[in-house]
């Protein structure tokens, strides 16, 4: 099993049981992603995508934070003025960690906000398949309370998972929300106390760690990659997915399933996951 332990200076990573705890780790700064956290994370995500031990990945934050969004003196003000192309990959490494990497992981992703959640840590929190929130929770769009309008995909994000009023109030405002708001507008999936939210963010993992890898992985890119398609490109694009994953799923749970609902009747699968 592979040691993650004092690899990274901004990012503690521990495989337990299947799941890969992805914790943010600046708690004195409030989680917030400077340019070290942002390209930490790339290697993160890529380290643990290949770790046979880690099939599903929770993104929390240290201490009272999940995160309060881009490192406003790291990510911004020591960058302002630098040479444009080193700002470009600043940049760059931000988006490749937060929405591109996250977006389409290979491996299931939970969003555990455990704390404050500003700015831009909308995209990873969106980029993340699901997510549950502390109710203690505290959301916001804080960009136009400092003086930019939202950047990287936060606004993306927004229009993604909530409705256009909403999202136009809160970015117009920004006024600060709680984990229960943010359930309520479908911006994670749900909220509860924050002394649960490990053990609900455990039992939700266990449900996806039923389920095949590679059916899993295809079944969530096929969803998000549908949203941009026409119905003609859908149909054409969803079933070949269905192709693929036949053909690349090492346990064969198409057959499995098939078998077990069919000829031994041990399976309802409206009601359960197949025998792995
Ligand atoms: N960027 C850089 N530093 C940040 C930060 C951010 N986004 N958020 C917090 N910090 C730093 C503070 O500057 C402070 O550093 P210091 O100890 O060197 O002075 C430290 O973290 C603690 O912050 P503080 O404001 O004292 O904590 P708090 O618990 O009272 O308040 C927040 C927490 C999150 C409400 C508040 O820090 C805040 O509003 N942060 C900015 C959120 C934001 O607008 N994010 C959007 C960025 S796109």
């Amino acid at each position: 099993m592979a040691n993650y332990e004092g690899r990274w200076k901004t990012v503690e990573v521990l495989v337990e049981d299947g799941i890969a705890w992805v914790t943010l780790n600046r708690p004195e700064k409030r989680n917030a992603m400077s340019p070290t956290l942002n390209r930490e994370m790339i290697e993160v995500l890529e380290a643990i995508e290949l770790d046979d031990e880690a099939q599903v990945l929770v993104l929390t934050g240290a201490g009272e934070s999940w995160t309060a969004g881009m490192d406003l003196k790291e990510y911004f003000r020591e960058v302002d003025g630098k040479n444009e192309i080193y700002q470009e990959r600043i940049r760059r490494d931000a988006c490749r960690w937060q929405w591109q990497l996250l977006r389409f992981y290979n491996k299931a992703t939970i969003a555990m906000v455990n704390g404050w959640c500003f700015g831009g840590a909308f995209s990873p929190l969106v980029a993340c398949d699901l997510a549950i929130a502390a109710d203690e929770a505290t959301f916001g769009l804080s960009e136009v309370n400092w003086g930019i309008p939202p950047g990287n995909l936060v606004s993306k994000a927004m229009a993604d998972t909530v409705g256009h009023r909403q999202a136009l109030y809160y970015i117009m405002t920004g006024e600060p929300f709680s984990g229960q708001k943010a359930a309520e507008m479908g911006l994670v999936n749900k909220s509860v106390p924050r002394a649960r939210l490990k053990d609900e963010v455990k039992a939700m993992a266990a449900k996806l760690l039923e389920k095949s890898p590679v059916v899993l992985r295809y079944a969530k890119h096929g969803f998000k990659r549908c949203r941009e398609l026409t119905w003609d490109q859908n149909e054409d694009y969803l079933y070949a997915k269905i192709d693929q994953c036949n053909g690349r799923d090492p346990e064969k749970a198409r057959s499995k399933g098939m078998k077990q609902f069919l000829d031994d009747k041990t399976l309802k699968p409206g009601l359960q996951s197949l025998k792995r």
